[in-house]
């Protein structure tokens, strides 16, 4: 089972092929380049990619708008440079997850572009049409302030289609069967060439009751099964990743309610009182989400991230949440995006404070799940917000502080390095922390390690420990009779506290795994430990030697 579900104790590395590593010189990112960088990954730790978008695409939703689903991007190699690239992962041990854009299109798809041409097509009812403009036409949008409407009139057929995004990406009609069984295809297809599943993208939006006269749309839930029935039996270990930003009363409908349905699904609830919590000192709100979040399916398992390759979006948070976060971390218009998010990188939201970084990511790599980081913070990246809404944080990898910092021998990169200041590649990039022992590159390699090393946290049970302090959080984690206990303090002056475990049968110790600072119960088992400002420690009960009592079966 442990090894089976490999996903439960995985370490998660997102990247755009477009931005990581460029192997000709004509300044963009592809597959050949990205393989040359596999040592590097691997080296840190991670044990699957998730790869963006990187199919033929127009390119004006940075990949998210398909126009064909059966082939690479030119620009990126050929569908031999993906194979030789699975294959290489493959043998480092990572696995590869992609993108799944199935909600829509590109307008540019041959299938769109025979369904606007001839309403006869067998492709018109893949979308969604109206004759004349739905009275919703100016509600449902996912990027307000960008986006105008959600159905834009066809100037070919004089009717109005649907799109929940953009209006270049047309949503499919995934009622129709034969959209179904195209999407089972697009998945057999990937599988085949040697990918280990799917981040789904918009999943409930793929599921959604489309029309101009839908005003609820029903949930088509049973597709979701249909989705994992069809991968379990091509390749049995496959999953999907859910991007699905729902209220959590909605998950187990996600997981299917003995597992039947998805696999893994990010939690954007815990995200964003995360980074209440981050913002505030205030983890109550977190540990409330942790608990709402907790019920999971026994295959299911949650994605913990703290920042994508979208906006921060905060719109589930309490306005007044909202606004703490928004002042700590986004206070100017142009850091914040669609009425509803902040568009920066991490490093810069959290003012480049060191302590401060490795509290958030010692937190996204102990919340009950299993952490997905984004390319670049294993270096503390910056963003440029001089570039249009969510590319600010699209930016190449930084790998040295050669010209393009080495991402590119060309002249003009698909998008700018971030050059000059605290975040330009001339000081931030792989060379530079290689060397550097104490460098986030190192340090990110090291908790990658421990995190793998504690399975409790991908397995177990998770509670929270009431410490009297709402700035502190401890989780205590159990699985199969190992204890891992892990403390943040949120407050930028150090505290002191007071707490006790109840662990039957533990005599009391604490033994940190990531330094040296122990703790000794007292005789009424309650620990008291000192922490620094932003500081945390990673402890297991009982010993060291947790291997030998952890079964493999
Ligand atoms: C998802 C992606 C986002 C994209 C959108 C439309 O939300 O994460 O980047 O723009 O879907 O495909
Ligand atoms: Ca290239």
């Amino acid at each position: 089972m442990i090894n089976d579900l490999w996903y439960k104790n995985a370490v998660v590395y997102c990247l755009s092929v477009e931005t990581f590593m460029d192997s000709n010189g004509d300044g963009i990112g592809d597959f050949q380049g990205l393989q040359r960088r596999l040592d590097y990954l691997a080296g840190l730790g991670v044990t699957a990619i998730w790869l963006m978008p990187f199919q033929a695409s127009p390119g004006r939703d940075d990949g998210y708008d398909v126009s064909d689903y059966y082939n690479v991007d030119p620009r990126y190699g050929t569908l031999g440079d993906f194979v030789e690239f699975t294959h290489g992962a493959k043998q480092r041990g990572i696995r590869v997850l992609i993108d799944l854009v199935v909600n829509h299109t590109s307008d540019e798809h041959p299938w769109f572009k025979e369904a606007r041409a001839d309403k006869t097509s067998k492709y018109r009812d893949w979308y969604v049409w109206s004759r004349t403009k739905p009275k919703n036409a100016s509600e449902g949008m996912v990027f307000p302030g960008v986006q105008k409407s959600t159905w834009t009139r066809d100037t070919h057929s004089g009717e109005y289609y649907f799109h929940r995004f953009y209006d270049f990406q047309p949503d499919l009609n995934t009622a129709n069967p034969l959209v179904q069984a195209e999407i089972l295809k697009i998945m057999g297809f990937w599988i085949q060439l040697g990918v280990s599943g799917f981040r789904m993208d918009a999943v409930p939006f793929v599921i959604a009751e489309k029309g101009a006269d839908v005003k609820k749309p029903k949930e088509y839930f049973d597709m979701l099964r249909a989705f994992r029935e069809f991968l379990q039996w091509r390749k049995g270990d496959s999953i999907i990743l859910a991007e699905a930003n729902v209220v959590p009363r909605e998950n187990m409908q996600y997981f299917g309610h003995d597992g039947e349905r998805l696999q893994m699904m990010f939690n954007f609830h815990v995200n964003q009182s995360l980074f209440y919590a981050l913002a505030s000192a205030d983890t109550r709100p977190l540990a409330r989400a942790m608990r709402d979040t907790e019920k999971l399916p026994r295959t299911g398992q949650w994605g913990v991230f703290l920042r994508n390759h979208d906006e921060l979006d905060l719109g589930r948070l309490s306005k007044n949440e909202r606004e703490a976060v928004f002042s700590a971390f986004g206070p100017d218009e142009d850091m914040q995006l669609y009425d509803r998010g902040i568009r920066r990188r991490l490093a810069p939201m959290l003012g480049g404070d060191i302590r401060r970084l490795k509290l958030a990511y010692s937190l996204m790599y102990s919340l009950p799940g299993t952490p997905v980081l984004r390319y670049g913070d294993e270096i503390g990246m910056g963003d440029d917000l001089s570039l249009p809404e969510r590319n600010c944080a699209r930016t190449p990898m930084q790998w040295s502080n050669e010209p393009q910092g080495g991402f590119t021998k060309g002249q003009k990169p698909v998008l700018p390095l971030i050059s000059q200041g605290p975040y330009g590649y001339e000081n931030v990039n792989v060379a530079f922390q290689r060397r550097d022992s104490d460098s986030m590159l190192n340090w990110t390699e090291r908790m990658i390690r421990m995190r793998k090393e504690a399975p409790e946290i991908g397995w177990g049970t998770c509670t929270v420990i009431d410490c009297q302090d709402p700035g502190v959080l401890i989780m205590r984690y159990e699985w199969r009779e190992n204890v891992v206990v892990i403390i943040h303090n949120f407050h930028d002056k150090p505290v002191e506290i007071s707490f006790s475990l109840n662990n039957k049968g533990n005599p009391g110790m604490l033994i940190d795994i990531l330094d040296g600072h122990d703790s000794q119960a007292t005789g009424t088992y309650e620990h008291h430990i000192v922490l620094e400002p932003y500081g945390f420690r990673w402890y297991r009960a009982g010993g060291l030697d947790y291997l030998l009592k952890r079964s493999e079966v």
